[in-house]
């Protein structure tokens, strides 16, 4: 069996942020069911440590020597369902209030990258793959090539490095490659981490990593061009022959309507409609809604930043509640989108609702209660939101971009054909318009909601096919 290591900066069931976290969790199992043994580290931070202390398993501690670095990193160990799990526990750079967004960041994942190699070491074991995600763990394929290229044992790993979103890149000053990397200013010099007049992690791992992917085939394609492409759209261009889009999947033994236990009452395809009416009223007296059957029920699940089309909803707020709906959100981030959905809950008392927070449990309910999930971002590499929806029987609404467009197919009434609905332009107006007819097809369709219902509940979003694509790639690397 080949051997994988993901390296992440989060992942379920230990701690998550977002979709990375969805994806680091689930993907791993979905592999090992392809025939590829796969092992996960990531940081110990403060949550985890204080949720999960009791299941870690320490597992020793080495001392990390990464320019200037000079610091000791305590490995500790978990199996979760035979997957093994590593951390890399620093108190000083992990056990803190949040994940990132600290002005240390370029050292505190520099310094992980680097108890990443040397945990290698520790446990003598040598992946087939290291398969690297987002900007923290960028800086990998180089360290591997460039540090420990001289030791067979290194030298045979091939890197996989895969963009879940581009415009987070780790972007540093210089110094950091030599400070805090021990790289050679060479890798400035030569261009290959170069970015404006510093160095950026992600650009490493789209230089320097064997092959590329992403995360749907349709933002493959965006990323290569100025509008998507965050500047890195060149060196994009540059490694095109070696990048690939694969669509995410989800881990539908855990999203499972049919199963969860954070539900009022459990659903399949077949008995849907009254699993929504229970799980809605529910819903409804949790969060202080009028408590109504009748009515067309919208969430949303968000981190409520620009990239997610939050801003398409605040202009329209209005016009959505002038409908025959109720409107339920969960989600933190942006202050003037908190400030909005602040004020939509002051105004619309009984018809909307704002639960500012990060609420895992609560996100169950809210896909099990609506009938329509809006996800209309700007850009979206894959989503993962839209994908459960659908899973959940709420039909989502999105906009025509990265993954969106690649899992959600439009309503056609005169087919029936389709699992939710969709729009183009980044207009707020085509927005609404999609909205109301949304509704529309709610109330006085209801024979072709039906359908469309099961048609959402019935599509495969799964890892298997997905879980397949990741085994042809690395299959291409390493051979059977
Ligand atoms: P991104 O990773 O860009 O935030 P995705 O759609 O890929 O977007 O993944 C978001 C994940 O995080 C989904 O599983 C969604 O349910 C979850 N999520 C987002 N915001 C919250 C929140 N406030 N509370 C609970 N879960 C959330
Ligand atoms: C990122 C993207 C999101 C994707 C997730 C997991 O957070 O914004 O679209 O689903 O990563 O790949």
């Amino acid at each position: 069996m080949k051997t994988v290591l993901f390296v992440a900066s989060e992942g379920l069931p230990f701690i998550k942020s977002g979709g990375l976290a969805d994806v680091v969790g689930s993907l791993p199992k979905a592999l090992y069911a392809c025939n590829y043994e796969v092992r996960v580290v990531i940081p110990l931070y403060r949550k985890t440590a204080e949720k999960d202390h009791g299941k870690l398993t320490y597992i020793g501690t080495r001392q990390i020597h990464s320019g200037w670095i000079n610091q000791p990193a305590n490995y500790y160990q978990c199996d979760v369902d035979g997957i093994i799990y590593y951390f890399v526990e620093h108190q000083g750079y992990f056990e803190r209030e949040q994940l990132y967004g600290y002005a240390d960041d370029g050292e505190r994942f520099a310094y992980f990258q680097k108890a990443v190699l040397e945990l290698l070491y520790h446990i003598d074991w040598y992946p087939d793959i290291i398969h690297t995600h987002d900007w923290h763990t960028g800086m990998i394929p180089l360290m591997t090539h460039a540090l420990y290229g001289s030791d067979w044992r290194f030298e045979k790993i091939k890197h996989v490095y895969t963009i879940h979103n581009l415009a987070f890149q780790g972007n540093f000053p210089e110094s950091v490659l030599t400070t805090c990397l021990g790289l050679d200013r060479y890798f400035y010099d030569n261009g290959s981490v170069k970015f404006d007049s510093g160095i950026s992690f992600m650009k490493a791992g789209l230089v320097y990593a064997d092959k590329i992917t992403t995360v749907s085939p349709t933002y493959s394609h965006e990323i290569l061009t100025s509008e998507f492409g965050e500047r890195m759209d060149e060196v994009l261009r540059y490694r095109h022959d070696d990048l690939w889009g694969i669509v995410n999947g989800i881990n539908v033994d855990e999203w499972n309507p049919k199963t969860d236990k954070l539900l009022a009452k459990n659903y399949n395809v077949k008995n849907w409609k009254a699993g929504k009416k229970a799980n809605k009223k529910a819903l409804q007296e949790e969060l202080g809604l009028e408590v109504r059957d009748d009515v067309m029920l919208i969430g949303l699940v968000s981190r409520l930043t620009n990239q997610k089309g939050v801003y398409l909803i605040t202009e329209k707020m209005n016009e959505i509640m002038s409908l025959n709906v109720q409107f339920c959100i969960l989600g933190t981030g942006e202050e003037n989108a908190e400030n909005a959905f602040k004020w939509l809950e002051a105004n619309y008392k009984g018809k909307a609702v704002y639960y500012c927070g990060y609420n895992e449990e609560l996100a169950h309910r809210i896909y099990a209660a609506s009938d329509l999930f809006l996800m209309p971002s700007i850009y979206e590499p894959c989503g993962i939101g839209q994908l459960i929806a659908m899973h959940y029987g709420a039909l989502p609404l999105v906009r025509e971009t990265g993954g969106l467009k690649d899992t959600v197919h439009p309503y056609n009434q005169y087919t029936g054909e389709g699992n939710g609905f969709s729009f183009w332009s980044k207009n707020p107006n085509d927005m609404m318009y999609t909205i109301r007819w949304a509704s529309e097809q709610y109330y006085y369709n209801q024979d072709g909601w039906k359908q469309l219902v099961n048609n959402a509940m019935n599509t495969d979003v799964s890892w298997q096919q997905s879980a397949n694509l990741y085994g042809e790639l690395y299959k291409m690397l390493v051979g059977e």
